[in-house]
């Protein structure tokens, strides 16, 4: 059954929503498992560049179905924001083709103004959240008091639900992190309005995709965030509140194993970070400035939804080996090659060194990778420009072996590479 999942094996912002744009061409559903409106992935169509935090970028192509999964969270004003966007952008994203899960769970201004809270009481201890309140909604859905969809189809139960979340969440944002109370009545007639709006949307999606499935269609999985910034595999506790890895999407949707037919696993030629937290190969200086840009191009390193400069470094192989073990990846797409392109050498994480002892998997998972050093292989970098390239051939023999490195520490084939955001700067292996 053709269930494929796209995942990113760092800390996201591998260019997902790039990779989910070129295979959504074939899918009929693109459905959402994980995060919410911290994520933001950018789809660059000739000349516009759409940037999506909670809809499906395979929504874009016409012939899909969006699906916003049972494991997202979701925050209403970014989802009308959302779909008025694609509509005066020619995207239909009426009821027909958009799909909410009746079990997914809503954030609201009180889960937004807790994360705030929380990150102010963590003082040196930030992990630097977006401040979208993912946390505070996850946390509310683990404690079972979260607030699902469903409830919205109930108006007046709902707004009394809303009201009382209000009015407790109040209780730790004054007596706990001496910050300003919201209004309950007022973020209830708000939510209310919003239940009215999104009633047509909400639809048991689980059962929409199993019998999408049974008919034979593909469904494709867009993850959002990244391995390392899974609740469980990532580098605790910075990480997101949700389940980014694979196994994710089949909890976040609603579907059993046997279904995935592919992981896709997203990476980028090298690697960055945005927020707080472990980066054993990030650099600084001008070697930083060159990887991250300036700013001056649109996929130059700056938070999708924070325009935080994100971290940058060298090429993990080790977190990228522990990636595709924990997600099965399949097949892997590399990004972003043509950043490369115009560097003298390039250095290759294939290693970290500890005791004297140089080990190529870790031993208890990336939590804590202060013990470690990294060992790098320095390839030779190329000066041509890749942007032009479409197929294997194309590319310069640096670029090849740079390819034929990554895949060989990882162990999976390298099925695409991404040398520009436009949809056809693309090499298919
Ligand atoms: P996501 O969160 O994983 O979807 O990634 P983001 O959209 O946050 O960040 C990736 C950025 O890189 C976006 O601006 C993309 O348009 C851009 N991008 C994706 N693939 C390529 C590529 O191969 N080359 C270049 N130059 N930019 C790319
Ligand atoms: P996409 O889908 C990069 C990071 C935040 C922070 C940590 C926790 O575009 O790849 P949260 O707000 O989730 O509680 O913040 O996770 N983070 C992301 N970093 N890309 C993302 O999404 C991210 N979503 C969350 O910067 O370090
Ligand atoms: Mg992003």
């Amino acid at each position: 059954m053709p269930l494929e999942i796209v995942i990113g094996t760092q800390w996201g912002d591998e260019g997902k929503g790039r990779v989910v744009d070129l295979l959504s061409a074939r899918a009929d559903i693109v459905a959402r498992y994980n995060g919410g409106d911290n994520a933001g992935h950018t789809v660059t169509v000739g000349e516009k560049v759409f940037k999506l935090h909670l809809i499906p970028s395979g929504i874009i192509h016409p012939g899909t179905i969006g699906v916003i999964g049972n494991g997202v969270v979701v925050y209403p004003p970014t989802l009308f924001s959302e779909i008025e966007m694609l509509e005066q952008n020619g995207v239909e994203a009426s009821p027909q083709r958009l799909r909410l899960s009746h079990a997914a769970h809503l954030i609201t201004p009180a889960h937004r103004a807790l994360d705030r809270a929380q990150e102010a009481a963590r003082g040196a201890g930030q992990i630097g959240t977006t401040g979208r309140g993912i946390g505070p909604a996850y946390t509310d859905k683990a404690a079972r008091r979260g607030i699902r969809l469903e409830e919205m189809l109930n108006p007046e139960a709902f707004h009394k639900r809303m009201l009382a979340h209000v009015e407790e969440a109040n209780q730790w944002l004054v007596g706990v992190y001496q910050a300003e109370a919201l209004d309950p009545q007022a973020v209830a007639d708000e939510y209310a309005e919003y239940a009215e709006k999104m009633r047509p949307y909400i639809t048991d999606t689980s059962l929409l995709l199993w019998q999408a499935l049974q008919n034979g269609q593909t469904v494709l999985a867009e993850g959002a965030q990244g391995t390392l910034l899974d609740l469980d595999h990532g580098t605790y506790p910075f990480v997101t509140s949700s389940t980014p890895t694979a196994a994710g999407a089949l909890v976040g949707l609603g579907l059993g194993p046997g279904t995935a037919a592919r992981v896709i696993g997203v990476t980028k030629a090298f690697q960055t970070r945005v927020g707080a937290g472990p980066f054993p190969t990030e650099v600084s200086g001008e070697m930083a400035t060159r990887l991250r840009g300036t700013g001056a191009n649109p996929w130059d390193e700056y938070g999708t939804t924070t325009g935080r400069p994100r971290r940058v470094g060298w090429l993990d192989g080790v977190l990228l080996r522990y990636a595709v073990r924990v997600n099965n990846v399949t097949d892997l797409v590399v990004t972003k090659l043509d950043v490369l392109s115009g560097l003298p050498s390039i250095l290759l994480c294939t290693g970290y060194r500890v005791n004297g002892n140089v080990l190529a998997d870790l031993p208890l998972g990336p939590a804590d990778l202060s013990p470690f050093e990294p060992v790098y292989e320095e390839l030779p970098g190329w000066t041509a420009d890749v942007r032009g390239a479409r197929s294997w051939n194309d590319l310069p023999r640096e670029a090849q072996h740079y390819l034929s490195r990554i895949s060989e520490l990882c162990g999976v084939p390298v099925c695409q590479v991404s040398v520009g955001p436009e949809r056809e700067q693309v090499v298919d292996l």
